[in-house]
């Protein structure tokens, strides 16, 4: 590891428009106390690390009390730190930390349900229907002769009804696992509530935060049938997310809640935002999460969606773009997350694979905007597809077989035997596997090796951070035109271009009047006057 130097935080208040923010799936980074599981002290530890990556911001996914049905966006108490994670003391030593090294904090805020576990919950379970305890979530009657039958038809994310019975006869609404009750937003105690949340973490110097499931909060008044008209046959609800209209998602009432959150955010000085997880049927009705009187942010999935050519790219960037200009927000770039599979596996896997993830990090990362890595992408690390099936923790795998472990596995740091540093000294415990082949990935087998994964990503981060090109006062997107299936685009601050070229066509290709050679993705030679783009490789070159 390189030695680091504190680097104080910028005082810019619009940080986060071109930031780049690393993903932290707590329990997966870093064991400080060997019983396998990730812990805050853990990532304090290795903040250095991140530093030097050259990020500009950390989002740590939900770190509070939770019985861990569902990784911990099952919250218990969402004023405190599960005692698997540490304590509260620990995340203010962390935040310390964090901002003396320049690497602000956001935080994930899960508003839409809580855990079964939390006091209001079982406090609703004790009380009767009809009772204020009970109106804080979704308790309906049953249909059918006796109640036996759920309210409607909704369905759960993970599978199966969205709704479970409790003894007296009423159900409660589920959108996730039955221990992840719904919450009624339409109730003031609710949004009471979570705006004391977003205090108490604004007032321990938290950067921001990212909603989870930011389009789920309000539902449909009379909680009307999706209707089986909506679907084709066979087709769970699930699959319109992000494609359709369901009567639980995207509600125009939603924005109400985040044009009260908003005032509040900005009543804290530095620059604090949010970013929403949100799920809409069209580019136009996301981008209404975003803009000076809502959130800061919404994540692009469509640019994680896209196939490997480059008109799907083509077409997802010049859409975000679009929006993006009109409502006068930046885009929100995003290849992996703790939900999906990993970029290199989604690519091909294997050398195909990571080649591709290589270079679309480079069209990512020269994009305008801002863009979010999730941890071990830096590393190239594959999705593990072959976890032991009673290994698995995604609630969602005994619910429909998919599962989201093979993303959350462990991170490799050193050492040659699994799980390769991610604990203290001696510790062999992992809460879920390495693979042995991750040995050759381990951020020391990578640090200060010219062509690694890491390596790269310190290149591209580095000079994305230097290049006025780059930053968030340089111009949009400007294609040139190119042969088939290349992209290429420049970027420019006055006499300053960035152009980046992405070569899909599956042959190599010439790049070549752009300037002198910045990065690549893969090995260049010259030729001519330019460069050989090799088949599935990307690189910046600059004129100053
Ligand atoms: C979001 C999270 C996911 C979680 C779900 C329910 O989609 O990213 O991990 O399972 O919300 O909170």
């Amino acid at each position: 590891m390189t030695a680091t130097q504190p680097r104080p935080l910028t005082t810019d208040d619009d940080w986060w428009r071109s930031a780049v923010v690393y993903q932290v799936y707590v329990r997966s980074f870093a064991d400080a106390n060997g019983d396998g599981i990730g812990d805050l002290p853990g990532l304090r530890n290795r903040l250095p690390y991140l530093r030097d990556l050259g990020v500009d911001a950390l989002w740590l996914t939900p770190f509070y009390t939770s019985p861990m049905v569902d990784g911990g966006y099952d919250v218990a108490d969402y004023r405190d730190v599960d005692p698997m994670f540490g304590t509260l003391a620990d995340f203010d030593a962390m935040i310390a930390d964090a901002h003396t090294l320049g690497l602000r904090i956001i935080v994930d805020l899960v508003p839409n349900h809580t855990s079964s576990a939390h006091p209001w919950f079982v406090a609703a379970l004790a009380a009767a229907p009809g009772s204020p305890e009970r109106a804080r979530y979704l308790f309906a009657e049953g249909r059918g002769e006796h109640g036996e039958l759920p309210p409607n038809d909704w369905e759960s994310i993970f599978g199966g009804p969205a709704w479970t019975r409790v003894p007296d006869g009423q159900w409660y609404l589920h959108l996730f696992d039955p221990a992840q009750p719904d919450l009624n937003w339409r109730n003031p105690e609710v949004r009471a509530e979570f705006e004391d949340i977003l205090r108490f973490w604004l007032d321990r110097g938290v950067d921001g935060f990212r909603i989870d499931v930011a389009h789920g909060m309000i539902k449909a008044e009379g909680l009307p049938d999706v209707g089986f008209g909506t679907l084709t046959t066979g087709q769970r609800q699930v699959e319109l997310l992000g494609k359709g209209r369901l009567p639980y998602f995207d509600q125009d009432e939603v924005h109400d809640i985040y044009r009260s959150w908003r005032p509040i955010l900005d009543s804290y000085p530095g620059g604090r935002m949010a970013v929403a997880e949100a799920w809409a049927e069209t580019p136009q009705r996301l981008a209404r999460y975003i803009g000076p009187d809502e959130l800061h942010q919404a994540f692009s999935f469509d640019f994680l969606d896209a196939t490997w050519s480059a008109d799907s790219f083509r077409k997802v960037v010049d859409t975000a773009l679009a929006e993006s200009t009109i409502v006068g927000a930046p885009t929100t770039w995003v290849l992996s997350n703790h939900d999906k599979q990993r970029h290199v596996t989604r690519y091909g896997d294997g050398p195909d694979g990571l080649r591709r993830a290589r270079a679309a990090t480079l069209l990512m990362l020269a994009l305008p905007g801002c863009a979010y890595l999730f941890q071990g992408e830096e590393l190239g690390l594959p999705e593990v597809l072959d976890l032991p099936d009673e290994l698995r923790q995604d609630p969602a795998f005994l619910r429909t077989g998919e599962s989201r472990d093979g993303c959350r596995v462990p991170l490799p740091w050193d050492g040659e035997l699994p799980p390769y540093g991610f604990g203290p000294a001696g510790s062999d415990r992992s809460w879920l596997p390495a693979p042995a082949t991750w040995r050759a990935l381990s951020v020391a087998a990578q640090a200060g090796v010219p062509d690694s994964t890491l390596e790269l990503y310190r290149a591209a981060l580095r000079i994305r951070r230097g290049h006025p090109a780059l930053s968030a006062d340089a111009g949009g997107v400007t294609w040139l035109t190119t042969e088939p299936g290349v992209l290429a685009f420049s970027r420019a601050a006055g006499d300053a271009v960035l152009t980046c070229v992405v070569n899909l066509s599956g042959a190599p290709v010439v790049a070549g009047g752009h300037g002198e050679l910045v990065v690549a993705s893969a090995p260049l030679t010259r030729q001519g006057d330019g460069h050989l783009l090799p088949v599935d490789a990307a690189a910046w070159f600059e004129r100053r």
